[in-house]
């Protein structure tokens, strides 16, 4: 292994990143700017080739014109003297290369193979292969049993296999999908991706709560009284609606994003920071999860309305979604996580497109004091201890607690202890480029196990079953009234802080 110049880089081997369907939006928009900022944040370029696969007839040129566009379109730090591939220009040139596979037959991957193993040959490299699948959910299959008829999972060197969400569409179909994988590749070689688990602000939960015993010796049905997980966007579908109508919230960000998010919150201590042993935990608390029923959930469908002060259409207007779809573009959920820390204690998960903004945020509420000492005295306002994680945007953390303001006559308010993470470390790196250099150099930790995922279809294919009608809420609010009535028979209220 050669010597590695910048500090915190770990060791990558050298390799052949081979990227399925790398004339999509996803290659456009994350994969290529990620390789190129890690390039030139590790100056690993002499690391990795790649290889993009696609059945679109492109060659070479016209893909590393395509890239370099792509990268080129985002922002990028200034270079340093003598950088070499602060132009993106060269690392296109140099490292990028295309083959068109059209319409997969299985000469076409022969011909993959061919071209796979000439470039191997001639860049000296030992045979190590990541496969990255940034392909639509009926893809994922044949083209796995593609590249296992062809003979390409086996090399002289590791291989590796990147695959995107939705990981089947419930829990029969991501079943079926783990089988064909595990045909092919071992449990260990697959790396499927929840590109939430790549934000350093969702990493930072499992510090937050394991580095910091004073907040994990509270961290239970003795001192939270509820926890909420809000993912909120402005977008609407987009030029997604082949896909979403078809997904609709559920399958598109319960079953994943904000399970995970939960897994996080809701887990116990690891044995160690190892991969198998944090997502051992994890699975643990998909399988304490009590049964969800259809009174614990809300769905809902956006109308029009007015978004960032611009008017934007119903879903049912949206190009491409059958009329009188009833797929969900928002969903609410009650959950009870059966086991000793959290018995009791409500979870209480949402998400919507063309919300009121754009706001990811995990709100932990504690206990009020068993004795209310202060209840005669008059209150500016009162929320209590509430433990708001910022995933994104203006990522931090913010801890509400009272004080006395002083004045003539005892008056108390509620005020908040901030941390934000850029005052504090700049720009957060995106979570594709942490994602793929996990892959590189090999660690399986932010990655979703096959009984991780097969534990989140099974909890909620259920409710995708049920058939359960969205109501309609108005674009640019916080989604159905109706969703009030998860909470209100506790108390409780929907909470998130504003970006300011
Ligand atoms: C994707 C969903 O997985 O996550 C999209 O398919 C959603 O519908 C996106 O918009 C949200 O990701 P982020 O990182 O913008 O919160």
């Amino acid at each position: 292994m050669e010597s590695l110049p910048v500090a915190g880089a770990r060791a990558v081997d050298r390799h052949l990143l081979v990227v399925f369907g790398a004339t999509g939006d996803l290659y456009r928009r994350k994969l290529a700017p990620a390789l190129y900022h890690l390039v030139r944040q590790y100056q690993m370029s002499d690391r990795f080739l790649v290889l993009g696969v696609a059945r679109s007839e492109m060659d070479d040129h016209a893909f590393k014109a395509f890239s370099k566009a792509a990268v080129e379109g985002i922002s990028h730090r200034q270079p340093q003297l003598g950088e070499p591939y602060a132009n993106p220009a060269r690392w296109c040139d140099e490292v990028l290369n295309f083959q068109s596979i059209g319409d997969s037959e299985p000469e076409a991957f022969q011909a993959l193979r061919r071209r796979i193993e000439r470039i191997e040959a001639v860049h000296g490299l030992a045979g190590n292969r990541i496969f990255y699948l940034a392909l639509p959910p009926s893809a994922l299959g044949p083209t796995v049993k593609a590249l296992g008829a062809s003979g390409l999972t086996h090399s002289s060197g590791w291989t590796r296999l990147v695959v995107e969400k939705p990981f089947g569409v419930d829990l029969d179909s991501a079943m079926a999908l783990n089988e064909t994988l595990h045909g092919c590749f071992d449990e260990h070689q697959v790396y499927r991706i929840d590109h939430y688990l790549g934000k350093a602000t969702v990493q930072n939960l499992l510090v937050f709560r394991f580095a910091n015993p004073i907040f994990e010796s509270a961290w239970n049905r003795d001192r939270i009284d509820n926890v909420q997980i809000t993912v909120a966007e402005s977008v609407g579908i987009g030029e997604r609606a082949a896909y979403y109508d078809r997904s609709g919230a559920m399958r598109d960000m319960v079953q994943n994003h904000l399970t995970q998010l939960l897994s996080l919150v809701a887990m116990e201590p690891p044995v160690s920071f190892d991969a198998e042993a944090i997502r051992d935990e994890k699975v643990k608390v998909l399988q304490s999860i009590r049964p969800i029923s259809p009174d614990d959930v809300v769905l809902g469908q956006y109308g029009a309305g007015r978004v960032n002060g611009k008017r934007v259409a119903s879903y049912l207007d949206e190009k491409g979604v059958k009329g009188g779809s009833a797929t969900p573009t928002y969903a609410a959920l009650r959950m009870f996580i059966d086991s000793w820390r959290w018995q009791g204690v409500p979870f209480y998960l949402r998400t919507g497109k063309r919300m009121g903004g754009r706001l990811t945020q995990i709100a932990v509420t504690f206990r009020e004091p068993p004795v209310a000492l202060f209840k005669s005295f008059e209150w500016s306002r009162h929320q209590g201890n509430v433990l708001y994680f910022k995933l994104q945007p203006q990522e931090g953390f913010d801890l509400l607690f009272d004080v006395q303001k002083p004045s003539g006559s005892p008056q108390l308010d509620t005020r908040s202890l901030a941390f934000a993470y850029e005052e504090a470390f700049g720009n957060l790196p995106d979570a594709y480029e942490t994602l793929l250099y996990d892959v590189m150099t090999g660690d399986r930790t932010l990655f979703v196990r096959s009984d991780e995922a097969e534990g989140a279809w099974r909890l909620y294919t259920p409710i995708l079953e049920a058939g359960i009608n969205p109501y309609p809420y108005q674009a640019g609010s916080w989604g159905p009234q109706e969703a009030e009535r998860l909470l209100s028979p506790r108390g409780h209220e929907w909470t998130v802080r504003l970006p300011e």
